[in-house]
């Protein structure tokens, strides 16, 4: 069983010596700067075939929550330095995830203080934690059309930021409701500029950003990761023509020769398969919340190339070596999920402790 979870593979430029990666994490500092707790996090877990970091703003306007960590600034470069050299330093490959939130902000949470921007004036539903609890987040402010392709030099800027810290690429967050797929669909996007509208226009914005940010690193260093049908962060996006649109982005997308496609799995399979067969490199796969061995059928099925794990990598550091020889995990504690210290971060006991 598993065999073919074990079979190395490449994601571009990155050779990888199994199928098993990991994707999450929320705790660096209030100015963005990594630490070196969160580098002794990351080397933990070298052993995963490929570590996409946290989500990482590219700039002040692209942060939301609290503490994410930042990519812009020297001080940046430097604190993510620890981290990708603390994982080389344990055999491991890591990419950092470039992350705008759009209109899932609050003022409170950015180093600039100002409302937040997306490409629509369409307030989120809901809640935000901030320094003072928990806050309504507010209508955020359009971005014009200079200022679009301003972001997208943002992005660009950000990546080279990234390899200058000694990631070996970037994954473009392209999921999960933040800005990039807020430009995706109409419930978000109004626009009537070459950003709004037609499926061409939508799509627009993903694709410069994945243009800019290959040029900029190469296409061989630059991964993308879409939502199809996902509900998870959402809020009140609502996807209406995802056998429409995820083709055409994909379609769009194949030409630049990108190191990997990775989309977590909203559970539509007919939507997977077509997209799996749009996309001519790496597919990595994220079906949230099943075991290890549904997800390495996907492997075994030609589904997917590799497979992530979100939680029960954070919640156990040696996964891969538990996985190989069958021990039982630890539970993930969704308490210590966010923000923090050491307490259900690094702490986390190995199946040999
Ligand atoms: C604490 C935590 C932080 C996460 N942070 C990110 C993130 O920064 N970027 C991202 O694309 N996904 C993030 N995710 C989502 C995971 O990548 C994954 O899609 C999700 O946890 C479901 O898959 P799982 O069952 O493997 O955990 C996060 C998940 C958790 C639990």
């Amino acid at each position: 069983m598993l065999n073919s979870l074990w079979t190395p593979t490449v994601a571009g430029k990155i050779s990888l010596p199994h199928r098993l990666a990991m994707s999450t994490r929320n705790r660096a500092t209030p100015d963005g700067v990594p630490t070196d707790l969160n580098a002794e996090y990351y080397a933990q877990r070298a052993s995963h075939a490929l570590i996409i970091t946290e989500g990482t703003q590219p700039s002040d306007d692209g942060q939301g929550y609290m503490t994410t960590p930042g990519i812009y600034t020297e001080a940046h470069i430097t604190g993510w330095r620890k981290v990708t050299d603390a994982v080389h330093k344990a055999d491991g490959r890591i990419v950092i995830q470039l992350m705008h939130v759009g209109r899932i902000s609050h003022p409170d949470n950015t180093p600039h203080h100002r409302q937040p921007v997306a490409p629509s004036a369409i307030k989120p539903a809901g809640q935000m934690f901030t320094a003072s609890g928990m806050q309504e987040m507010p209508e955020p402010r359009e971005l014009t059309t200079e200022e679009v392709a301003a972001t997208v030099e943002d992005f660009r800027r950000a990546a080279a930021a990234a390899i200058a810290a000694g990631a070996d690429g970037v994954e473009i967050h392209g999921a999960n409701g933040y800005l990039i797929h807020q430009f995706l669909f109409p419930t978000t996007n109004q626009r009537t500029d070459q950003y709004g509208g037609s499926l061409d226009n939508r799509i627009r914005f993903a694709v410069e950003v994945a243009t800019a940010v290959a040029d900029e690193i190469g296409a061989d260093r630059t991964g993308i990761r879409f939502s199809p049908g996902n509900p998870f962060q959402l809020g009140d996006l609502t996807e209406d023509d995802t056998h429409e649109l995820y083709p055409h982005l994909v379609r769009a997308l194949a030409p630049l020769d990108l190191a990997y496609l990775h989309l977590a799995h909203g559970g539509d399979e007919e939507l997977l398969g077509t997209l799996r067969e749009l996309w001519p490199n790496t597919l990595i796969l994220n079906r949230a919340g099943t075991d290890i061995a549904t997800r390495a059928k996907d492997i075994d099925n030609g589904v997917a190339d590799v497979i992530t794990v979100g939680s029960m990598a954070l919640a156990n550091p040696d996964l891969v070596e538990r996985v190989r020889v069958g021990a039982p995990l630890n539970d993930p504690d969704p308490a210590t999920f966010y923000g923090g210290g050491a307490a259900g971060y690094t702490d986390y006991p190995t199946h040999a402790a």
